[in-house]
């Protein structure tokens, strides 16, 4: 029986459910592929350090070398992340001919058109699937399944830690500062959760997707990015009594005059298959021009389920080089314009807080009218004192259009603060 021999950057959560998996299923794995699929060394930072899975010592080194240098090493899985030193690991094992299975979104949404140069170049796989989504399989499916069709939209939950505050905030009324405390205790979220608050977690998988989707490179650079920092206990109600839930959304959308791709808070309707995605999971929402809509719903992260996706890569990277062969490389062979925010088109949720005194909503509706934004959708709650709080829903507009208006609503005399903007999607 053949051997392919596999070394490991990085036995951390990740590292462990690849460990796990490829040694617990072993006796399987040999029979789907043909050969014995073994890990013969695994890169750590600190060898002294416990590690809370059972291994043999000396399967661990510091010593990158040991793995990307070495001639006995067929497949590397790079699970360390980070962007330094692992880029500069990465581009060597693949220069020295060994395949690379890895789950860096950070790196393959910055420097994903270097690392299939490189794989091109010496004939090897460079596979990424436990990059977005963490079990769901998505890239593949895209890759492969998908690829008949032009892909016309993909909205996708794709951080997990936000929603699983955005979830608690909906089902408790919970404050922002409450639930992020919670997430932080539950292990969800990191002690430093900026990237995933920030959306920058869900921006670096969305320009994955995107590149995919539409055959054209979309880097980390060409997101835009909101996160749910601002998203308030009023906001969430409101979304409820209007029939939306609040939910961090990636969108990639192509239109006539580009591609967009974007990170931010929406207002989605109830009725919305991904208004019911909750906690940590994780879905993926696509639509195909002959597919129609198609959804991929799973665990976003954690030790076994990102495993899975990784080790699914390693079988089909270990598949290829015992045929000699490669799977597909780089599908980005266009290069369709990126859209900036100011040209999408969006409905939007307003919350203002203002004077409660006669003709300050005529003059709200004149500043929006001026700008040709039209209102479809207007309350007014919570009044106390001198004090009201509007809240607006405006009908499709160009948002170059959205911030104009709102520049004209913050100069008027009679509104305190521009509380929040959601836009409103999914409808
Ligand atoms: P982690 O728990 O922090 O593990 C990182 C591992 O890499 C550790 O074993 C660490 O060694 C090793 N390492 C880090 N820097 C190193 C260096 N300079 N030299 C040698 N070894 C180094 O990370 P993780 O959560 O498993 O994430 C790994 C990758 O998967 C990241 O790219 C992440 O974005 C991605 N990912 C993670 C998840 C998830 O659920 N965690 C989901 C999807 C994708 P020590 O053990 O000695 O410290
Ligand atoms: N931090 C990510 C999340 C998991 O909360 O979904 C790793 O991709």
């Amino acid at each position: 029986m053949q051997v392919i021999r596999v070394g490991m950057l990085g036995l951390g959560t990740v590292g462990r459910g690849v460990y796990k998996i490829l040694t617990g299923n072993q006796d399987n794995i040999t029979s789907k592929v043909g050969a014995t699929v073994e890990i013969t060394r695994i890169l750590v930072r600190d060898l002294s350090r416990p590690r809370p899975v059972k291994i043999d010592p000396d399967l661990l080194t510091d010593n990158p070398a040991d793995i990307i240098e070495s001639p006995e090493i067929d497949i590397v899985v790079e699970v360390m992340g980070g962007l330094e030193p692992t880029l500069d690991y990465v581009l060597t094992a693949l220069k020295n001919g060994k395949s690379v299975v890895s789950a860096n979104k950070d790196m393959v949404a910055m420097y994903g058109r270097e690392l299939f140069a490189a794989a091109r170049e010496s004939g090897v796989d460079f596979l990424f699937e436990g990059s977005v989504g963490g079990g769901i399989p998505i890239i593949r499916p895209l890759k492969v399944c998908l690829a008949a069709n032009r892909i016309q939209e993909i909205m996708g939950i794709i951080n997990g830690t936000t929603n699983y505050m955005l979830t608690k905030m909906t089902r408790e009324g919970s404050d922002y500062q409450q639930v992020l405390a919670e997430a932080q205790q539950m292990g969800y979220a990191e002690a430093d959760p900026s990237a995933d608050v920030g959306g920058l977690d869900a921006a670096r998988k969305l320009a994955i997707l995107a590149s995919i989707a539409f055959n054209t490179r979309v880097t980390l650079n060409d997101v835009y990015v909101e996160g749910i920092e601002k998203i308030g206990a009023q906001d969430i109600a409101y979304a409820n009594e209007l029939g939306y839930i609040v939910k961090l959304l990636g969108i990639a959308k192509e239109t006539a005059e580009g591609i967009e791709a974007r990170v931010h808070p929406c207002f989605v309707p109830h009725h919305h298959p991904l208004a019911s995605v909750n906690d940590v999971f994780n879905a993926i929402f696509v639509r195909g021009d002959a597919v129609g809509e198609a959804m991929f719903y799973g665990r976003g992260a954690g030790e076994l389920p990102t495993g899975s996706a990784v080790a699914g890569d390693v079988l089909d990277a270990a598949r290829n080089r015992l045929r000699g062969t490669c799977g597909i490389n780089c599908t980005c062979y266009e290069q369709k314009m990126i859209k900036s925010i100011d040209q999408i088109n969006s409905r939007y949720y307003i919350r203002l807080n203002v004077q409660d005194r006669p003709g300050v909503l005529a003059s709200i509706a004149y500043a929006f009218g001026d700008k040709e934004v039209s209102l479809a959708t207007v309350l007014q709650k919570h009044t106390r004192g001198e004090q009201a709080e509007i809240v607006l829903i405006t009908h499709q507009v160009r948002e170059r259009n959205l911030q104009d208006s709102l520049k004209l609503v913050q100069q008027l005399s009679s509104v305190y603060t521009i509380s929040n903007v959601i836009r409103v999607e999914g409808e």
